[in-house]
């Protein structure tokens, strides 16, 4: 029997990735695995990016950074996301961005809230990514990238 039980672990382990993706994809977010299984989720040519890093550098101005700071860079009240993002997967930034959090273990009481039915956010969960996460490599600089063949 403990292959059966083992096969069943791996089906559970299997099915949680899942899971995540679907709940991402309630935003009608299509492209959840898809990001996650390229290894960089942004494209920077001599400095310059793509249209889906421009935007999520814009989406990510209008919605995350009057508490994340300019650049992703943090703030007082809210983490440093180009920090966040060397360790944190696709499927935990997207879980928290659409289901929010709450840090109940300071007296701050600071409240990351939930995108999932802000569609300017949850349509555009891969931009952001993609911008935060070329930030995060250094790939870009602070401050409004420039687009490819501007
Ligand atoms: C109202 C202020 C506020 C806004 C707006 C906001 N956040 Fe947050 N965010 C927070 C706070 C506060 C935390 C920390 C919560 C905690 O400690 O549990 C947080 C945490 C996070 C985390 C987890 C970081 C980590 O290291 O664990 C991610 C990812 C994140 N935010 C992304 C975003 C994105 C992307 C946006 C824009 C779509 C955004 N946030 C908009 C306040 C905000």
């Amino acid at each position: 029997m403990p292959k059966r039980l083992a096969l069943a672990a791996a089906v559970t382990l299997l099915a949680l990735p899942f899971s995540v993706a679907a709940s991402a994809a309630d935003g009608s977010a299509p492209t959840a695995t898809k990001v996650a299984a390229e290894a960089k989720p942004y494209k920077v040519e001599g400095g310059k990016v793509d249209p889906g890093t421009y935007n999520g550098y814009r989406r990510y101005g209008e919605s995350c950074m009057r508490c994340h700071g300019p650049d992703g860079a943090g703030s007082s009240y809210a983490p440093d996301l180009t920090d966040s993002l060397k360790h944190m997967d696709y499927d935990t930034f997207a879980e928290t961005v659409i289901n929010g959090r709450k840090n109940v273990n300071t007296a701050n009481n600071n409240v990351m809230p939930s995108f999932g039915t802000t569609e300017d956010v949850a349509n555009y969960l891969d931009d952001i990514y993609g911008y935060l996460k070329a930030r995060s490599d250094g790939a870009i600089g602070r401050g409004r990238p420039q687009r490819i063949g501007d």
